[in-house]
């Protein structure tokens, strides 16, 4: 197998599939092939801890794109090859790629979209069967078999994995405990009054939820795990666990080329690297942003990647177009619909509107008195509000944002404070 010496894109999942169709939607009629190791078409990620785990979808219905129409756009489509190794003719952007089976592809244009995989437990016993990852469709599909005979779930990591199959275990009717190392939950996402909110809902719906635990030990029979050995002494039984305790960025392929790493692969807002013949886009990446201020951000979401391939696609054509839309992210557990909007990393203020006993609230988040973000649970008007005004640079003063008789869009000012 050999590319035509057109576009390669490393990875074939949101951004890598997003990359190939702008480029084509832009006119591009070099040849481009898309290479991913996992056995299926390129899918959506986000249903496989949600509507696909409960068992109400099946993965054809989550393909991002049919074979059909890749074969329409002459995008050729590469599955179940996992490139090793990769060198650049010179200083590119023309290279070779490996894959671990030996063939080679050689290449004009490179893109880079190759994912992060999951962190994996470090304990005796985590080799276990019955101790599960979440994060591909063979994973999902695995756990979704197991967790059919499951009847006590451990899940490590209160996260977003953790909490969306804590909700979907919970809702099958198991005995389920969530085991956070960190004295809340979602904590890199969310404030600590969000953090109290779902270890209340998930308490009141039956999860026995412990923050500052570890798993210490896994004990089995017959290969099988058994049970858990909590930090405190705790032996908790468990015949399914599910590891959710965050991602590892993929820069293996970067550093090979010598590409700037910290924490991820840099790239700029066109998502070019540090070898700005090189794109990269998605999870792998660490980038600038404008709601951060200084410094760089991971953006693990599917907007981000989208956002940044169609930035990557414009960049291989020579255009430069900034990914500097404003983030936004779900998550349903259970009949809670998180919506967040923007980033609220380094914020120093919040203001929480709305009900948190009944269920429906928002936090806003401020920094240096700039509007930077919400989460907003079984709010949506309040998550648009303040998606609109980021979108607008505009604001929403924090004094007026806490009374919920006013709906938040009337209170969007045209001018950030400070911005
Ligand atoms: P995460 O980073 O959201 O959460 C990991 C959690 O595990 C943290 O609370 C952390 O404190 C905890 N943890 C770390 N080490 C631990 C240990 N040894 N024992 C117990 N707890 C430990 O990562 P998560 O949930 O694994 O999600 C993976 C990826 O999937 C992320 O990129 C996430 O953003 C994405 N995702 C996004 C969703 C969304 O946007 N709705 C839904 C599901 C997943």
């Amino acid at each position: 197998m050999m590319t035509e010496c057109g576009t390669l894109i490393i990875g074939a999942s949101q951004a890598g599939l997003q990359i190939a169709v702008s480029l084509r939607e832009a006119g591009d009629t070099a040849p481009i092939t898309l290479v991913g190791e996992e056995a299926h078409a390129p899918y959506q990620r986000p249903p496989l801890s949600k509507a696909y785990l409960l068992g109400g979808t099946d993965l054809e219905k989550l393909w991002l794109r049919t074979p059909e129409f890749l074969a329409q756009r002459d995008i050729s489509l590469v599955t179940g090859e996992r490139i090793d190794s990769l060198e650049l003719h010179g200083v590119g952007p023309s290279g070779t790629a490996h894959t671990i089976g030996g063939r080679r592809l050689t290449f004009d244009r490179l893109a880079l979209t190759v994912g992060a995989r999951p962190r994996r437990l470090e304990a005796p016993g985590a080799d276990l069967d019955g101790v599960t990852y979440l994060r591909t469709a063979d994973d999902a599909a695995l756990l979704r078999e197991l967790q059919s005979d499951a009847e006590s779930v451990v899940v490590v990591g209160g996260g977003f994995i953790g909490l969306e199959a804590a909700a979907v275990a919970r809702a099958q009717g198991k005995r389920v405990t969530v085991v956070e190392a960190a004295d809340r939950l979602i904590g890199r996402a969310v404030a600590p009054v969000v953090s109290e909110f779902y270890r209340a809902a998930h308490a009141r719906r039956g999860v026995d939820v412990r923050t500052d635990a570890r798993v210490t030990w896994l004990a089995g029979r017959n290969g099988h795990v058994q049970a858990v050995e909590l930090s405190d002494g705790t032996w908790i039984p468990a015949d399914l666990v599910i590891v959710g305790i965050g991602v590892v960025p993929r820069t293996k392929l970067a550093r090979q080329l010598g590409l700037e790493c910290d924490g991820g692969i840099v790239v700029d807002r066109c998502a070019r690297t540090s070898n700005h013949h090189v794109v990269a886009a998605g999870d792998c990446t660490v980038q600038p942003h404008p709601l951060t201020g200084t410094g760089r951000v991971r953006i693990e979401s599917v907007q981000n990647a989208v956002s940044q391939a169609k930035a990557a696609a414009a960049s291989l054509a020579g255009r430069r177009e900034p990914s500097d839309a404003v983030p936004w992210f779900w998550s349903d557990q259970y009949e809670l619909k998180l919506q967040i909007a923007g980033l609220s990393t380094g914020h120093d203020h919040h203001v929480v509107r709305g009900d948190l006993d009944g269920e429906s609230f928002s936090v806003l988040y401020y920094r240096e008195e700039r509007l930077v973000a919400v989460d907003a649970v079984n709010a949506p008007g309040d998550y648009m509000a303040v998606r609109k005004a980021l979108t607008q640079g505009a604001t929403i003063a924090a004094a007026a944002a806490a009374d919920s008789s006013v709906p938040l869009r009337e209170l969007i000012l045209p001018q950030a404070v400070g911005a």
